[in-house]
């Protein structure tokens, strides 16, 4: 077998959402970076994911010089809806967050934008890298090796970002008495499917309750529509034809707005399970943890990309303080100033899914008490209010 050695300052793997955004955001600051994947890009382009971008998220794309795509494709909304007992609530999300909106664009373009900035710069990405491992991450000189092919390549850096989702090697190189995980399994999954139609509602998401579960639907652009149903969590695709899909779709919301779904075959359709999930601290020695690989969101807030975003965002100025200012203020702060956050929005995410759904151990009080508690939400500026800012999102400061 052949070796291989080099070196970088920030070693990134995952080149989810987090470790391309980090990427780019470590770059404009001149900070020398690789990224390793165990996937093709083709593969990592085709999981489909939410689509909802907080304001801050959508500054950082601007700050990390892709801000393009999401100017051009991305759908402002100043609302969203709430359908439970048959009837559509609007809540006037801007109206309540002193003109705060959150722009609709999808996760997969947000990937594709930061891959080609990422190549039109020249930056390493290493796809399809093999048995990644991670060494010494609790001394100053850590490393990772991986194999392509039959060579096995080392990689030496200053610090290592795990940034390689929940099912990573990152979080699972760390000594298990050193972390301590905090995880809520749902009782369902969400089927979400892809169809090239107008979506129902182009300025608003909607979220509905309903006696037969929730739905949501949602859109990736005027000719584009994003539609889930809540689903028994070992249902398979295959149980689901469009046709299936659509009826029940339909069933769970008002006759007004079911009157005027536009149907179509789908592109793309899928299963995913719900899951409250934070590991802490985020930081052990020289490895940092930042998005899906250190915390889940249930889909419900989307928040899963914003809170992936904003530890990018203080894992990078942490790193330049260090590299430019020779500070480890932020380094040294990091988890504790990313966990407030995450906690926030876990809380958040969590109430949202409680609300929304169907849960098979309370059905007929379970789903009175889920409808008194959304008369009592549209009916109280200071539930609205809640609602709204936190869906808008946190600023990047709240916690200073
Ligand atoms: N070696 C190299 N790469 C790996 C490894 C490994 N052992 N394990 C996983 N990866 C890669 C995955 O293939 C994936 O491309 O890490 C990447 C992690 O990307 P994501 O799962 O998208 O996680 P993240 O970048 O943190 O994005 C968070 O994704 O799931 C959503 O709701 C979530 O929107 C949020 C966003
Ligand atoms: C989506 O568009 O995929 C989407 C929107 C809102 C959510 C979740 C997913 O809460």
């Amino acid at each position: 077998m052949n070796t291989t050695q080099k070196r970088t300052q920030v070693a990134i793997i995952g080149a989810g959402p987090s470790g391309l955004l980090l990427g780019a955001l470590l770059h404009r600051a001149g900070i020398d970076n690789v990224i390793l994947e165990r996937q093709s890009p083709e593969y990592v382009l085709s999981r489909i994911r939410a689509g909802i971008l907080e304001q801050v998220s959508v500054d950082l794309l601007h700050e990390a010089g892709v801000g393009q795509g999401v100017t051009l494709g991305g759908t402002v909304h100043n609302s969203i809806e709430l359908v439970f007992a048959n009837k559509r609530h609007p809540i006037d999300v801007t109206g309540l967050t002193n003109g705060k909106v959150v722009t609709a664009y999808g996760q997969t373009e947000v990937t594709k934008d930061l891959m080609d900035h990422r190549s039109s710069q020249g930056l390493e990405t290493i796809y399809e890298a093999k048995d990644v491992a991670l060494h010494n991450f609790d001394s100053t000189q850590p490393s990772i090796t991986y194999t392509l092919g039959e060579t096995t390549h080392t990689l030496q850096a200053d610090f290592i970002a795990g940034c390689d989702g929940f099912h990573g090697v990152s979080r699972a190189s760390v000594p298990k008495g050193a972390v301590q995980e905090y995880e809520k399994v749902y009782p369902f999954g969400w089927l979400g499917i892809l169809a090239d139609v107008p979506p129902v509602s182009p300025h608003a998401i909607i979220y509905a309750n309903s006696e037969r579960g929730f739905a949501l639907c949602s859109m990736r652009s005027m000719t584009r529509s994003r539609y889930y149903v809540q689903c028994p969590i070992d249902d398979k695709v295959s149980d689901w034809s469009d046709d299936r899909f659509w009826t029940e779709l339909k069933s769970r919301l008002d006759p007004e707005l079911a009157s005027r779904i536009v149907t179509g075959p789908s592109i793309e359709k899928s299963i995913a399970p719900l899951r409250s999930f934070v590991a802490e601290p985020m930081r052990f020695g020289r490895l940092f943890l930042a998005g899906d690989a250190a915390h889940i969101v249930p889909p419900t807030g989307a928040k899963g990309l914003n809170l992936a975003a904003t530890d990018v965002k203080y894992l990078s100025s942490a790193f330049i303080e260090y590299f430019k200012e020779q500070s480890s203020a932020g380094i040294d702060h990091y988890s504790a100033r990313c966990l407030k956050r995450i906690w926030r929005a876990e809380r958040f995410s969590w109430w949202l899914t409680s609300l929304m759904h169907r849960f098979p151990d309370t059905a007929g009080f379970g789903q009175k008490v889920q409808e008194a508690e959304l008369d009592y939400l549209v009916h109280s500026e200071a539930l609205s209010k809640s609602l709204s800012e936190n869906y808008v999102g946190l600023p990047l400061d709240f916690a200073e």
